[in-house]
């Protein structure tokens, strides 16, 4: 594979969906290797806990660093992946860019947790990169972990074969984003009409007023 892609969850069923999906179904097993792994299967702890309550009180439950030591260990012995990555909306904002970087790593490694995260120890020793996918709190990191996951996926060059050549041929101009407004049919919808040029068929015409378009709506 291109792309190592390794998820620790304590949900990990939770991404079925996902890797029945195009792009990633298109992906996995040639360019993407995506491997689940839960936290409880290799916990040193008794019951298969992996979270405790946090000193100093409050409410909720904190994943254990020990927890999450045993699980790299277990997976990796000394050799993690240069890119561990702590899911957390504490962390740098995930955008296009960073999409970028992470398709071109051999070999990632993405932690999530639930409710109140990850004891800090986990974030400061064991991970190279904190990443949130937005503004905004989630209930834990496998709604995150399946983002990261989908935005890398479409960037591998077999995700891509899978379009129309058409769009193919915009991407890289476009940053990955495909930002000219789409139509089709019926031609006119309550008077709402689709612009002539795409009914024109001058395929050069229709480039052109694309190129315009998404420079349009990428200005800021
Ligand atoms: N866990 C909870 N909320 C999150 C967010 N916005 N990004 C990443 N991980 C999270």
């Amino acid at each position: 594979p291109r792309v190592r892609l390794d998820v620790f969850t304590q949900i990990p069923h939770a991404f079925g969906w996902l890797t029945e999906q195009k792009p990633l179904a298109t992906v996995l097993g040639g360019e993407l290797e995506l491997r689940l792994f839960n936290y409880r299967g290799t916990t040193p702890l008794r019951a298969g806990q992996v979270d405790d309550s946090p000193y100093g009180g409050g409410s909720g439950m904190v994943l254990r660093v020990d927890v999450v030591a045993a699980a790299l260990e277990a997976a990796y012995g000394d050799e993690r992946p240069a890119r561990v990555i702590a899911l957390t909306p504490q962390g740098r904002q995930l955008d296009q860019a960073l999409v970028e970087e992470l398709a071109a790593e051999p070999a990632i490694a993405v932690l999530s947790s639930r409710f109140e995260g990850f004891d800090a120890r986990i974030v400061d020793h064991l991970c190279s990169d904190a990443v949130s996918i937005g503004p905004y709190v989630l209930s834990g990191g496998e709604l995150p972990a399946m983002v990261l996951v989908d935005a890398v996926a479409r960037r591998l060059p077999g995700a891509l074969a899978e379009g129309s050549g058409e769009s193919e041929s915009f991407s890289a101009d476009l940053d990955g984003g495909i930002e000219y407004p789409h139509y089709t049919r019926p031609p006119v919808f309550r008077g709402w009409e689709v612009p002539d040029v795409l009914l024109s068929g001058n395929h050069a015409a229709v480039d052109a007023w694309r190129r315009e378009q998404s420079r349009f709506r990428s200005a800021v």
